[in-house]
């Protein structure tokens, strides 16, 4: 028996800008449980930072894609599929919206605000699964990174908190789209950890510090426990879950008070 829980599996992690990256933790863990991974990066300057890290070390294929654009994707899909043949997963780790959008009142959102956040951070999950769908194999695992501004309001949060309800109901469309394959799409939902992203939330540092208050797990959840969670739902053990969000937050989600 195996006790590697990705082996012989083939993959693509998306989102990777430098080693604090969600989708660095999660590259990092499928490789070591014997995994070969494609590690993403947005542009030339996010790979520059992602080569030093995959330096030397054979389980990973760099490649570029800007998720907004469909040839960009399209070029990412026929690169992975000939360094793999089939894939058995992709993570999606991307989020972006326009700073003056991340503060003040999600009544003040612009229509260009609005665009390039459900574009950036929903869409793209649509456009790479439509994408990827002829390189993935039966079977095969997709995983995208929500947040509890989904479906609660965090002031602040704002238009990234639609884009993030946005994504999760496409998580379950796909679900049932891509289900006659075997193939499963599911989303994790993090608590607050400090990325490049996350700096972009102007009222990040409150909600990390009410959070580590009261989380009753007594510490936050960092990028490796994001990882561990994420490549369950990679894996074969996590064979009938689909469609669904699974928060890993030290259980803040559920607190009243
Ligand atoms: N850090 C947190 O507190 C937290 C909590 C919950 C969910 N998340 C989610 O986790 C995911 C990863 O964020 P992170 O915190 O690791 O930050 P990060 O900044 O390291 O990652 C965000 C990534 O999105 C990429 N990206 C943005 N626009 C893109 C585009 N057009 N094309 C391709 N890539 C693009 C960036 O290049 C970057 O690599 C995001 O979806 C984020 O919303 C983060």
């Amino acid at each position: 028996m195996t006790t590697e829980l990705l082996e012989g599996k083939k993959g693509a992690v998306f989102g990777v800008a430098n080693h604090r990256s969600i989708a660095w933790a999660v590259a990092d863990l499928a490789a070591q449980q014997g995994a070969l991974v494609g590690v993403g990066v947005q542009n030339e300057r996010m790979a520059q930072a992602a080569g030093k890290l995959v330096e030397g070390r054979g389980e990973f294929r760099l490649f570029q894609a800007d998720l907004t654009k469909d040839d960009e994707i399209a070029a990412a899909a026929q690169q992975l599929k000939e360094e793999f043949g089939g894939l058995d997963f992709i993570v999606h780790s991307v989020a972006y919206a326009l700073r003056d959008e991340l503060a003040g009142r999600f009544l003040d959102t612009s229509r260009e605000g609005f665009r390039v956040a459900l574009e950036t951070s929903a869409y793209s999950l649509v456009a790479l699964a439509r994408a990827f769908e002829p390189v993935l194999n039966d079977g095969a695992s997709i995983v995208s990174m929500t947040y509890l501004g989904g479906e609660r309001v965090l002031p602040g949060y704002n238009v990234m908190g639609v884009a993030k309800a946005a994504l999760e109901s496409i998580t379950r469309y796909l679900a049932h789209d891509l289900g006659g394959r075997g193939i499963r799409v599911n989303a994790v939902s993090p608590g607050p950890i400090q990325t490049v992203a996350a700096r972009g939330i102007r009222s990040f540092s409150k909600v990390l510090e009410v959070m580590k208050e009261r989380v009753p797990l007594g510490r936050l959840a960092d990028q490796s426990d994001v990882a561990a969670t994420t490549v369950y739902l990679l894996s074969d053990l996590s064979r009938t879950v689909t469609g669904q969000v699974i928060f890993v937050d030290s259980g803040y989600h559920f607190m009243g008070l």
